[in-house]
């Protein structure tokens, strides 16, 4: 390998190295980068004494519990008896209807608050399954039913084309025109910097004040703290954080609240 190379896959290999460990070691330690939630946890069966409904039917149930953050364990250890139903569900009318309908209530709330004209009214959005879908990757992992390949997640974010939710993008220039700041807070760590930022212009992202990465500095930090981190780090520059927009619960607890919260629908997998 030339030496350039191996400059450059550095710190991918080490972060590498260091999810992998977190996660056989089943440590609820998480790094701050997306690859660290792609993990999704073996399914397995449950004894829920919900055996007797049909599978569209429990499973319905199964991913309202999910996505309202009552689940438990069985958010991330997802029944197995659900796996077409989540396939169906994220290739199908159902995430594109929960997403339209997130993005209404979304929009509507934006028009209730009064933009100062400072650039500090801000709208924090996650990235990864948020704005951004990374369901052609997902789809060779069976949907969050087959553990990833996290050398192969990086090659796909490595390739910037990630598509838009299509509600995700409408709602996000619908606020850039109501004059939100718009900031999203990342997953992902700052070797995906570059990448990032093509792929959200490939998608048609575009105009955001800050774009937040994990960094070194945060590596060992749980998700929830990383973003907590951020929010304060935003507080302190003066923003004033009217909603969040996110897929896991993990993003939307913690300091620095902001006014509302918009929890986008992911039955995929759960980041604790
Ligand atoms: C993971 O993906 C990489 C890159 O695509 C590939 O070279 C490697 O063989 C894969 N590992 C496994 C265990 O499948
Ligand atoms: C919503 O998002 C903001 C910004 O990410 C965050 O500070 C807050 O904790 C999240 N949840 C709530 C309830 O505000």
């Amino acid at each position: 390998m030339a030496p350039s190379a191996s400059l450059l896959l550095l710190p991918l290999i080490s972060l590498f190295s260091l999810i992998f460990t977190a996660a056989v070691s089943e440590s609820t330690i998480q790094l701050p980068t997306a690859a660290s939630h792609h993990l999704p946890t073996a399914a397995s069966h449950h004894h829920d004494g919900a055996v007797a409904y049909d599978d569209d039917v429990y499973c319905d149930s199964w991913r309202l519990s999910v996505e309202t953050n009552n689940a438990g364990d069985l958010a991330s250890n997802k029944p197995l008896r659900c796996r077409q139903y989540v396939e169906d569900y994220m290739t199908g009318i159902g995430i594109q209807a929960d997403s339209d309908m997130l993005a209404y209530a979304a929009l509507a709330y934006a028009k209730t608050v009064d933009i100062a004209g400072d650039g500090k009214d801000a709208w924090v959005f996650d990235l990864d399954e948020t704005l951004l879908t990374n369901l052609p990757y997902f789809r060779d992992y069976e949907f969050g039913y087959k553990t990833v390949n996290l050398t192969a997640y990086f090659d796909w974010v490595e390739m910037a084309v990630a598509p838009a939710f299509p509600a995700s993008l409408k709602l996000y220039n619908e606020l850039k025109e109501l004059g939100f700041a718009l900031i999203i807070i990342s997953g992902r760590g700052e070797a995906q910097r570059s990448a990032t930022e093509r792929n959200l212009v490939n998608a048609g992202f575009t105009g955001w004040d800050r774009l937040l990465f994990g960094e070194k500095a945060d590596t060992g930090l749980q998700m929830r703290e990383l973003k907590s981190k951020k929010r304060l780090q935003l507080v302190k520059e003066g923003y004033r954080l009217h909603a969040n927009y996110s897929h896991q619960w993990c993003s939307l607890v913690g300091e620095a609240m902001a006014t509302k919260s918009f929890k986008f629908p992911n039955p995929m997998y759960y980041v604790p």
